[in-house]
């Protein structure tokens, strides 16, 4: 198998489970040395020992919430103490808030809190990975939107509106940093079945895939984590040298269809 990301450092957010996981698989079956910085401690060590296991290549865990400064310079940190640079910035850690209501019975405190983990939590894992990335003079940053920044009404207004923001972010940010060599992207699934769509929804794997089969474009095809991984490791591998400033949809022309 060619190694697509041999030789690389790649920290990746929200790596415990869900998409963040596949991708930290992915990245690393792909030769890169990954760093899974996560609020999961359990889990991320015992997913991290897992993938080095099966792939031979260092994985390690850090501990981080995305939304503390320190958390994340301490991560980007570890990264470079370990490996000597960082290539790689995956900010995939999300939330989703409580299931849709009316604007009027929105819960604030929900509101901000969702804010703070997709906008301001993206925010601080770019400012520090640029932080290591200019001296270095390259590097790819990819942060997490999703098929909702191009679709309206499914999902909590929070949820949507910071989404919005990450792409925002993405573009302003690949305009700041194309003169230091860092490319910044945007990845935006469609839904796929995670720990994080069975607690925001209360459906089962089988109940949310059949639901969002249904409901999608491209028939024949569930939408898996590791389809998203493969799209990930495409816009951070070398080949996508020149790709940024992208919001790249992972939904099989869903929002076209739903325009
Ligand atoms: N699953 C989907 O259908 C879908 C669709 C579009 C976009 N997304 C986005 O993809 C990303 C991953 O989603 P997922 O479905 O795999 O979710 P998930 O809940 O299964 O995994 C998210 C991971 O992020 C971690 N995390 C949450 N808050 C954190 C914080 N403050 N600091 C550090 N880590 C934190 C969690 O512990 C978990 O390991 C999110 O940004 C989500 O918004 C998901």
């Amino acid at each position: 198998m060619a190694r697509r990301l041999q030789g690389k450092v790649a920290l990746i957010t929200g790596g415990a489970r869900g998409i963040g996981a596949a991708a930290a698989r992915l990245f690393s079956q792909h030769g890169a040395k990954v760093v899974i910085a996560d609020i999961r401690s359990d889990l991320g060590r015992s997913v991290s020992e897992q993938i080095q296991l099966e792939s031979g290549y260092p994985v390690s865990y850090v501990q981080c919430d995305v939304v503390n400064d320190s958390d994340m310079q301490n991560a980007v940190d570890t990264a470079v103490s370990m490996h000597g640079k960082l290539d790689i910035m995956y900010n995939n850690a999300g939330i989703a808030g409580k299931k849709k209501v009316g604007i009027l019975s929105v819960d604030p405190e929900v509101f901000r809190k969702v804010f703070d983990v997709n906008v301001y939590g993206s925010f601080l894992a770019a400012k520090h990975a640029v932080r290591v990335m200019v001296p270095q003079k390259g590097g790819t940053i990819l942060l997490t939107g999703s098929a909702v920044t191009a679709n309206y009404g499914m999902v909590p207004h929070v949820y949507t509106a910071s989404k919005h923001a990450v792409v925002g972010l993405v573009k302003n940010l690949c305009v700041e940093l194309g003169g230091f060599g860092i490319r910044v992207n945007c990845i935006s699934p469609f839904a796929v079945a995670t720990p994080l769509t069975e607690e925001s929804m209360g459906l089962d794997e089988k109940a949310f895939e059949e639901m969002f089969s249904t409901m999608g474009n491209l028939k024949g095809v569930v939408l898996k984590s590791k389809d998203v991984a493969e799209v990930a490791l495409n816009l951070v591998s070398d080949e996508s040298r020149y790709l940024s400033g992208l919001n790249l949809l992972v939904d099989g022309g869903f929002c076209l269809k739903s325009a």
